[in-house]
């Protein structure tokens, strides 16, 4: 089975990729915007670090994947034709994970998420009608759901039109989800929906670090301008990876929607307050609920400082997550708790090593370059 990967070099897809390799068999196709075979090669090696040393990311590129230097806003995903036919015939399954995740972009979600998954999806078709297609996977984001406040918000009714959306991405992400739905009738396929995803339940390393610099910037706050008992829906990477791929490889004639979070069991904001440590200290701060509204408010004066100053970031980033973190929704997992007969680990459980992990890195990841001594590997490339 050859499978079609977007998004690889991303958080998600480096996941995706490790956890389809990590099963017997199968083959990849990987699109990855680059300027030639080697620059994809490195781009791939900096998102498949968190996951395998550069031995057994040689042995396994080498072995089941095929790149391909495109784009997905391109025309033919800025394959040149030779290029394309050969995805075309050898695609038996799509996981389509790339997007903009550009929240205050309508312009990047447009053209990435809304043009780049026509663009993808019109490859699902023309593989489907030329020699079927096994599953298409479309990993999408709760998000969808829109505006919402303390609500379980379950798969089918969670899309509604008449609802308003937090932003561009996430108006764009459910379009996405309808055009899957409305252009790829025949097609077996599965549509993902992860919460807040943050860090590993199996260690501490992460490359993403944008709702890690949320919670850390928080959690040293003397006082926490959060409603106590706010429930904070997230889910860990590996569970996310673990979930889209058994689904994915599982195939069979389904069409469903799965919430990949933490549901019911989510934790409340005093919860996980309370269970935190940093280097072992309990954090100190006060949970004041009365405080979310100026606190929202002052985000939204703050993201509107210098771009690139500390306090310009802060307010960028705290303005976007915001309503994530406080809208005291949580999505029903039961769904996926019930296809893989386990739930994901409680974000507790993990997170104070993410936080320390962040916070001694400087929240950067010590990527490692390329080895001087290796040469590039030889891979089938769209650009050899
Ligand atoms: N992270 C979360 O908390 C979260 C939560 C819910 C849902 N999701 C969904 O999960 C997916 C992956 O998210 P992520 O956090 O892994 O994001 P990410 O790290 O920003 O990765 C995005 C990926 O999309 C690729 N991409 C962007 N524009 C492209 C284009 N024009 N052509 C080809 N590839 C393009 C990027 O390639 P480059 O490396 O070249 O930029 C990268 O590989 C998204 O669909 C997102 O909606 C994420």
């Amino acid at each position: 089975m050859t499978t079609f990967v977007t998004g690889a070099t991303g958080y998600l897809g480096s996941y995706v990729v490790h956890e389809l390799l990590s099963q017997p068999g199968g083959h990849l196709s990987l699109l990855v915007r680059a300027r030639d075979a080697r620059a994809a090669q490195e781009r791939l090696w900096r998102a498949m670090q968190l996951h395998v040393d550069f031995d057994r990311f040689r042995e396994l590129v080498a072995e089941r994947v095929d790149l391909y230097l495109g784009d997905i806003t391109e025309p033919q995903l800025g394959l040149p034709p030779t290029a394309y036919a050969r995805l075309l015939e050898r695609t038996e399954s799509i996981v389509h994970i790339a997007a903009s995740l550009n929240r205050k972009s309508e312009k990047a979600c447009l053209n990435v998420n809304l043009r780049g998954t026509l663009a993808v999806i019109k490859l699902a078709q023309a593989a489907s009608d030329d020699h079927g297609l096994a599953h298409f996977s479309d990993v999408s984001t709760t998000a969808v759901a829109g505006q919402r406040q303390s609500e379980v918000v379950y798969e089918d009714t969670a899309i509604d039109w008449d609802r308003a959306d937090y932003d561009p991405y996430a108006r764009s992400k459910k379009f996405c989800e309808h055009m899957v739905h409305e252009l790829l009738p025949e097609v077996p396929k599965s549509v993902f929906r992860p919460s807040m995803v943050i860090g590993d339940s199996r260690f501490a390393q992460t490359t993403q670090f944008d709702m890690v610099s949320a919670f850390a910037f928080l959690a040293r706050l003397p006082v926490i301008p959060i409603e106590p008992n706010a429930r904070i829906d997230t889910v860990p990477a590996d569970y996310v990876a673990r979930a889209i791929v058994a689904v994915h490889r599982g195939g069979g004639a389904t069409d469903r929607t799965f919430h990949l979070s933490a549901g019911q069991g989510s934790q409340t904001a005093a919860q996980i307050v309370q269970a935190l440590r940093i280097h072992g200290k309990p954090l100190t701060g006060r949970l004041v609920g009365e405080l979310e509204g100026g606190a929202s408010r002052l985000a939204k004066m703050a993201a509107q400082a210098p771009r690139g100053s500390t306090i310009g970031r802060f307010g960028s980033m705290m303005r976007v997550f915001w309503p994530y973190i406080t809208f005291d929704t949580v999505f029903d997992n039961q769904r996926i708790v019930e296809y893989l007969g386990q739930a994901p680990p409680v974000v507790t459980e993990y997170m104070s090593r993410t936080l320390e992990f962040a916070i001694e890195s400087g929240f950067k990841f010590p990527y490692k370059p390329w080895p001087d001594d290796a040469p590039a590997l030889e891979v089938w490339s769209s650009q050899a």
